[in-house]
């Protein structure tokens, strides 16, 4: 309870009972941009999510692609403006060896997929893959490298293959000799993952160590430079930020990461199910959810005190809710299904990534299609979107808009006794100069009336979408993948400078205000 109250009180919301929702939007006092890599995405060799997801193989004559790539997948990835795409992992990063996954397809080595299911990796889907698939997709690659099992030499090699001019080294020749001579000029690097666990159990003082000989020699991007993410605390281990704020030197670091899942418990088959939770799960689900604000904000005043400047990014590179595998699938591979709990998960967090624009720079929901949280699900040929895809594309409006301060009172979402804060909110204002508004009612029960008072601005019209379905376990289905999506919302009406908001029980909106 006492930890609840805390996780409240770091909202930066206070409570009034039963009593009307109220906010105060400050249209004239955005300072900071939401910067589009928030709404990052992250594709691991795990699963089905690259082999049998979004790639099906240069041969396959039953599903349009692309070199492989499925169509329909780069079509609904474009619509949702995905801003980067974190690949090979992921615990997957530690253990892979990028020269394995170069050159004629048929000569490439195999390997065993050690963390996720123990399966045979056959190395098709490589380097040119992955860097010809963002082009396709017009988003930009963030690239784990391998820290855990790795070497120096191999991801300073590989950076070098990727980003220095044709002709200039002996990696970017070998480039060339593969059939690509322009450099991809990556820049978003991770200098590993998780090295607290997978990565290599590391302790932190030892992992700042390593993670400067690592990215002294990584070669830059073209004009870009490097935006190197250092592997992050797990969840609320600040001990671990602050070991690596403090010994890394500033000007080799522009990024720290942290991991937070919404999960209930970590053995396996004691998750929640995916689609037939109780009312208490979700209540503590959406309470690990909410709980991100927690982290942030306290990772980033550990931040704050060795860099009160705010040169280094805060960067979530994966959240998302964790379940238990849908029935039948294997364990290892991850396969969840996607509700109305989710977008609850997606539309929460992404107003508090939002409203803390100022330090978190990137994230990265895990992850893109079929594993955990996805966007995406895929059955032979068959695609949905899922409900969470429907609140990405929603909120996409964020991307390096202006954040619009804006403070929120809400009335809670109670659960025998506990309590959280049920409306969250943020607000910008983009490049054409309109005003978006983004809530998300978590309340299953309730629907949430809200008053905003409109500073600063004079607005006449509001329109929106809203989502939300008969039930909070309602999901799309193979047979029926458009039975939750985003409806136009007519629950918002201006009058003077007041905006008032009639949210429905579990739903997620999103305004435009002219
Ligand atoms: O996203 C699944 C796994 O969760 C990732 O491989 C790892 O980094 C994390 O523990």
């Amino acid at each position: 309870m006492k930890k609840q109250l805390l996780a409240v009180a770091c909202l930066g919301l206070s409570f009034v009972g039963n009593a009307q929702n109220t906010a105060t939007l400050q249209a004239d006092s955005g300072k900071v941009t939401i910067n589009k890599h928030i709404y990052g995405h992250f594709a691991e060799h795990l699963g089905t999510c690259i082999y049998g997801g979004f790639y099906v193989g240069e041969n396959n004559t039953k599903i349009p692609n692309k070199d492989g790539v499925r169509l329909d997948i780069v079509d609904a990835l474009k619509k949702l403006k995905i801003p980067n795409l974190r690949w090979p992992g992921g615990c997957f990063a530690d253990t892979y060896h990028w020269k394995d996954g170069i050159g004629p397809k048929a000569q490439r080595p195999a390997m065993v997929n050690t963390w996720w299911g123990g399966v045979t990796e056959d190395n098709s889907f490589g380097t040119h893959d992955f860097l010809n698939m963002c082009e396709l997709l017009g988003t930009e690659p963030y690239i784990s490298g391998n820290v855990g099992s790795g070497t120096v030499q191999e991801l300073k090699d590989w950076t070098q293959y990727i980003n220095l001019a044709a002709g200039t080294s002996p990696m970017s020749k070998l480039r060339e000799q593969n059939g690509r001579e322009k450099p991809w000029n990556v820049a978003i690097w991770g200098v590993g993952n998780e090295a607290w666990g997978c990565g290599g159990n590391m302790t932190a003082d030892y992992y700042a160590n390593i993670y400067r000989q690592y990215a002294t020699f990584m070669a830059g991007a073209d004009k870009k430079g490097l935006f190197r993410v250092a592997s992050g605390a797990s969840d609320a281990d600040y001990k671990w930020t602050e070991t690596l704020m403090k010994n890394i030197p500033h000007q080799m670091l522009e990024g720290v990461a942290i991991h937070h899942y919404s999960v209930l418990s970590w053995g396996e088959g004691k998750k929640t199910s995916a689609t037939e939770y109780t009312d208490k799960e979700y209540f503590k689900t959406m309470q690990q959810a909410l709980l991100m604000d927690e982290l942030v904000t306290k990772h980033s005043e550990v931040m704050d005190k060795y860099d009160p400047k705010k040169k280094v990014a805060l960067v979530v590179d994966e959240w998302g809710g964790w379940y238990n595998v849908e029935n039948g699938t294997n364990p290892g591979f991850l396969f969840q299904q996607n509700t109305m709990r989710d977008a609850m998960i997606a539309g929460a967090t992404l107003n508090i990534f939002n409203n803390h624009a100022d330090r978190v720079r990137m994230a990265n929901l895990a992850q893109v299609v079929n594993v955990l949280q996805a966007v995406i699900l895929t059955k032979e040929e068959k695609m949905l979107l899922t409900p969470t895809y429907h609140v990405m594309e929603m909120y996409n409006v964020h991307q390096d808009a202006t954040l619009l301060p804006i403070k929120v009172k809400t009335n809670t979402f109670e659960f025998e006794g506990e309590k959280l804060p049920a409306v969250s909110v943020s607000a910008s204002k983009d490049a054409k100069g309109l005003t978006h508004i983004s809530l998300t009612n978590v309340d299953p029960k309730n629907p949430q009336e809200i008053t905003i008072d409109l500073k600063g601005a004079k607005y006449v019209s509001v329109a929106g979408r809203i989502l939300t379905a008969e039930k909070l376990r309602d999901y799309n289905t193979f047979d029926n993948p458009n039975k939750i999506q985003p409806k136009a919302f007519s629950g918002a009406t201006i009058a003077g400078n007041q905006l008032k908001v009639k949210l429905p029980a579990f739903s997620v909106a999103v305004l435009e205000l002219k």
